[in-house]
């Protein structure tokens, strides 16, 4: 059913096989502090190594603007060697004479790392002359960095009109998930939107509200619905300008009878701080001076009766200030009783997202939801329903 390239559609042995993974990871002080990505991509990079490929790593790190050694991916080209227990060799630059030199010299089953791509203007502009110097590395172009395919850029989309071109293990396993959470769901479908803003979410909200049969609003977002539906806020974080538009989405949802579903019940203290006095009230009955933190028992529950209606969970976005505690609650429980029932086989759940993914990992069911995406703004863009032109340029035509 598959309508990609993948591995199993490639010969690699004695091949040159570059392979494009995102290794943007954070790193604080030369240690990566979070290898989820690495581990993500491991499968791909040993299962060439393993077939004979030679497999050159291609990836970004960081916004660097020319070269910058601050942002050489030397030290993580050393994590991935440790991550997969294989030597990574590594070359200065990714085009040009040390490349060439490093790429030569390859056995089958060697696996070599090219110092980071943005350290050439030519890989954000997708220049033809800087594909062109990529493409001579190689013989094949694996992409397998779903995170960094919402970038029409020369390693993550440029490279497939010049080479043979296939999704790597976990491109393929982003997209496999994806598609079944969002193109063809298993119904009712639900999502969880939540985060600080709405207006950086609109599109996000549009495209899911054709699609879900349940939209569950979190975070700061919802206070604009709450205000929307003419309650007071206190000092609660919103969008003042946007509570026209929150009601929009509240009347397009009720023609199409889509379930939108706000906080009934919510946690609020008088300071921005953990551990703040904290009590719960009623959705209606936020005092002047109260600021809004996390959803309430009574909206856990409600939250929860959604999901065990639901047969697939599209989730994006955490729903108190689950970086404080105790205002993780919320987001905890209802991350706790997702991870249940997916267990139980009766929950399809796919999660993504920056501020998700680490809610998640503090709530502890990264490993017991369907799957958790790797990716941030791709994630994002993909739920937008906009094209990710890393993943276009994998499509069989
Ligand atoms: C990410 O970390 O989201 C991807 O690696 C893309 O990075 P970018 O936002 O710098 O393009
Ligand atoms: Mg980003």
């Amino acid at each position: 059913m598959t309508a990609f390239r993948t591995l199993d559609h490639v010969d690699v042995k004695g091949k040159r096989i570059l392979v494009r993974v995102d290794l943007n990871v954070p790193v604080e002080n030369g240690i990566v502090t979070d290898s989820t990505r690495i581990e993500r991509t491991a499968p791909a990079i040993t299962e060439i190594a393993d077939k004979g490929g030679k497999v050159i790593l291609l990836s970004h790190f960081g916004r660097p603007k020319g070269r910058d050694l601050k942002q050489s991916l030397k030290p993580v080209a050393a994590e991935v060697a440790r991550i997969i227990k294989r030597p990574v060799k590594f070359a200065d630059d990714c085009i040009g004479e040390p490349a060439e030199r490093a790429v030569a010299a390859m056995k089958p089953g060697d696996i070599l790392c090219l110092e980071n791509t943005r350290f050439h203007a030519g890989e954000e502009k997708n220049d033809p002359a800087f594909v062109a110097a990529l493409a001579k590395l190689g013989d094949v172009w694996v992409n397998d960095a779903f995170s960094a395919a919402h970038r029409a850029h020369a390693s993550t989309e440029g490279l497939g009109h010049k080479l043979p071109a296939y999704a790597g293990r976990t491109m393929q396993a982003e997209l496999d998930a994806l598609t079944k959470a969002l193109e063809h769901p298993e119904h009712p479908l639900a999502a969880i939107v939540g985060g600080a803003k709405i207006s950086t979410k609109l599109d996000l909200v549009g495209n899911l509200l054709d699609k879900v049969d349940a939209l569950i609003i979190g975070g700061a977002m919802a206070n604009t619905f709450l205000l929307a539906q003419g309650k007071t806020i206190g000092k609660s974080l919103a969008e003042a300008d946007l509570v026209a538009t929150a009601r929009e989405i509240m009347v397009k949802a009720k023609a199409a009878t889509r379930e939108i579903v706000l906080p009934v019940d919510v946690v609020v203290a008088e300071k921005f701080e953990a551990h703040a006095p904290s009590r719960v009230v009623d959705a209606d009955q936020v005092g002047a001076a109260d600021m809004i933190l996390d959803i309430g028992p009574r909206s856990v529950e409600l939250v929860v009766s959604v999901l065990a209606r639901a047969k697939t969970l599209v989730w994006n976005g955490p729903f108190g200030a689950f970086e404080m505690e105790p205002f993780d609650n919320g987001t905890i429980e209802v991350a706790e009783a997702a991870a249940e029932l997916s267990e139980a086989g009766k929950l399809v759940s796919v999660a993504g997202g920056g501020d998700t993914v680490a809610a998640l990992n503090v709530a502890g069911v990264v490993d017991r939801l369907t799957y958790v995406s790797a990716a941030g703004g791709a994630f994002l863009e993909w739920l937008e329903g906009k094209a990710l032109p890393g993943v276009e340029v994998l499509r069989i035509k």
